[in-house]
């Protein structure tokens, strides 16, 4: 007999487990009795149901091969939380994956935050495994988290592993990028890249090299929310099942001690992830999705901000030698050592006093993490030693001065093919948007050589939903074919965080907002880009910056009937509309401002 249904006895609003988040019928008892006789419909003993309750959250999808692997870590996440004495409950979000999300996943990453966050409030879990990989699900996961504020923690699907051709080690999707590259320059051929189609991501798993996803594990466990060597492991490792197993136990730990997101990020967390996104040589992308993620923290948003990046990267050396920066790839970082590896090299400059997911200091995780370091001039060991980095300082860069991207812009410079291209001076050729740009790229008759700077308008959050990653402009066919390999390219899109070159990005506010100076640049302006002195500027007088924003408001004032798509926002339907009306900016971090933790508050739900 249950003392469930003691109608003399009222259910705890604070109540755990299957009490808690009760659906509001009016009557606690009949609502605590309806869930539970539906629960016991999937075969679950009131001995089960006593537990504490894990969700996890399950992102498998068959249109993701980063994901591929998920049904074999639940089985590995459930055993740990068994193991522990705790019932885990698995539950679908939305599943993400670059090439079959159109017109961006970056469009769907807010969506799926909305998805993770009202799943995790609405269902009576008491902690939450979050298992995601591809590029935008761990930010969107932690983002929704955070919001959430229940018990998180997060487990990554793992890197694939690299593959080969002719001998030589290939990736996804740094070589994927190369040798199109190649094959657009006319050295290798069509049954060259035909071979290379097979043989670029030979197992599932997340890209192979440090692109976003990869950044944006090692960040998850530099922020604490990942266990510390959570990050490497290859998705098709035992090692990976057994961290997923581990991350079961945890999962039933934080479900007992309640340490919440919104309690274990400190100031100090995102220091240290942003400490070792410069290391890592890290993708661009993570830039936007930190400030992102710090804005949903009540007690951060605001005060990590495009400024911070920079600072902590003047003092931070490049110590991860793996692809667009480097050589690498992540199955060399996991057998040098992986985070622990890393964090020891990176100590003097990390914040140890930092809580982590296990209830102990990063410190202290550190500490108690047995590994054995590759000898450092070993040539597989990709770790470089703090004294000798592979770059001494500032691997990704913040523009701060100038007039051509007042809110900030962004550049890997540890990824740039051509350094002499860090200060440079040169004419811009514009192209007003991605089908101008590949209507004229390759066009013999385009004047440009190659000390011009290429330009691409209307690519960010609002001029194209979802700022896709067409920062990476092609290099001219003709200029390609006489062995340019990098000019210097500006836009206010983004850039896959497998691709290199001297790119600056995220250039805020965007061409599409009316007050934007990149907007107005026209064909044969002079461009001038300083990385050392963090300077971006066209040289245009105020006066004719002024004229030329004025020509531009009366003819989008015209082309408002036409479609204009700044205009478009406000009648736009569905997500669609909701994301043109809500997207902030990429220096905030491209989130909806209403979920923001400075955005529109809105009452608890009640039984919080
Ligand atoms: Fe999923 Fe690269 S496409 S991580
Ligand atoms: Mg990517």
């Amino acid at each position: 007999m249950s003392s469930d249904y003691d109608l003399s006895t009222p259910i705890d609003p604070a109540a755990t487990g299957l009490r808690q988040k009760l659906p509001g019928y009016g009557d606690a008892h009949f609502s605590l009795f309806m869930r539970k006789l539906f629960i016991k419909a999937l075969g679950y003993s009131e001995d089960a149901l006593s537990r504490p309750i894990v969700g996890v959250v399950n992102t498998y999808s068959a249109f993701n091969p980063c994901h591929a692997n998920i049904p074999q870590l639940l089985d590995a996440v459930k055993r740990g939380v068994q193991l522990a004495g705790g019932l885990a409950i698995d539950f679908p979000t939305i599943s993400l994956h670059e090439s079959f999300a159109s017109p961006t996943s970056m469009y769907l990453r807010n969506l799926m935050s909305m998805d993770t966050e009202e799943m995790i409030q609405a269902q009576p879990v008491d902690a939450v495994v979050l298992i995601g990989g591809c590029d935008k699900t761990t930010p969107a996961q932690l983002m929704g988290g955070i919001s959430a504020n229940k018990p998180i923690i997060h487990l990554v699907t793992g890197p694939m592993m690299p593959g080969s051709y002719q001998g030589v080690r290939i990736g996804a999707c740094t070589d994927c990028r190369n040798n199109w590259a190649k094959f657009r320059a006319g050295t290798i051929d069509i049954e060259d890249i035909s071979a290379l189609n097979e043989e670029l991501a030979p197992t599932g798993g997340t890209c192979g090299v440090m692109g976003t996803a990869s950044t944006m594990a090692c960040l998850l466990v530099a922020l604490g929310v990942m266990p510390i060597t959570g990050a490497t492991a290859p998705a098709v490792s035992s090692a990976r099942l057994r961290i997923a197993e581990l991350t079961g136990t945890h999962a039933v730990q934080l479900a007992q001690t309640q340490l919440r997101p919104q309690t274990l990020l400190t100031r100090e967390s995102f220091l240290n992830a942003i400490t070792v996104l410069q290391a890592i040589g890290g993708s661009t992308n993570a830039i936007v999705h930190l400030l992102a993620i710090a804005n949903r923290h009540p007690a951060i948003a605001g005060s990590i901000t495009l400024a911070t990046v920079d600072e902590v990267g003047r003092r931070t050396p490049l110590l991860v030698d793996l692809k667009p920066s480097g050589d690498n790839y992540m199955t060399d970082f996991h057998n040098a050592g992986g985070m622990p590896a890393l964090l020891h090299e990176l100590k003097p400059l990390l914040h140890l006093s930092a809580m982590t997911v296990t209830g102990r200091t990063l410190g202290d995780e550190l500490n108690h993490t047995p590994f054995r370091p590759l000898p450092l001039h070993s040539p597989a060991n990709c770790i470089r030693p703090f004294a000798s980095p592979l770059y001494p300082a500032s691997s990704l860069i913040v523009f701060t001065s100038g007039n051509l991207a007042p809110g900030g812009a962004v550049m890997k410079a540890s990824a740039s093919k051509d350094r002499a291209l860090l200060t440079h001076r040169g004419r811009a050729v514009v192209f007003t948007s991605p089908a101008d740009l590949a209507a004229r790229i390759d066009d013999a008759s385009l004047e440009v050589d190659a000390s011009s700077v290429l330009i691409l308008q209307n690519i960010g959050p609002v001029g194209n939903p979802g700022m896709p990653e067409a920062g990476l402009i092609p290099i001219p066919r003709k200029l390609a074919a006489q062995g340019v390999v990098d000019m210097l390219r500006i836009s206010d899109g983004r850039m896959s965080g497998t691709a290199g070159g001297t790119i600056v990005l995220h250039v805020s506010p965007e061409a599409a907002d009316p007050d934007s100076v990149l907007g107005i640049v026209r064909d044969g302006d002079v461009v001038v880009c300083d990385v050392e002195a963090r300077h971006l500027a066209v040289e245009l007088g105020d006066d004719e910056i002024a004229a030329r924003k004025r020509d531009r408001a009366d003819d989008q004032l015209r082309s408002e009937q036409n479609g204009s798509r700044w205009h478009a926002r406000r009648t736009a339907r569905g997500y669609r509309g909701l994301y043109m009306r809500e997207v902030n900016q990429a220096q905030h971090g491209a989130d909806f401002d209403f979920l923001t933790a400075a955005g529109p508050s809105h009452p608890p739900p009640v039984s919080d």
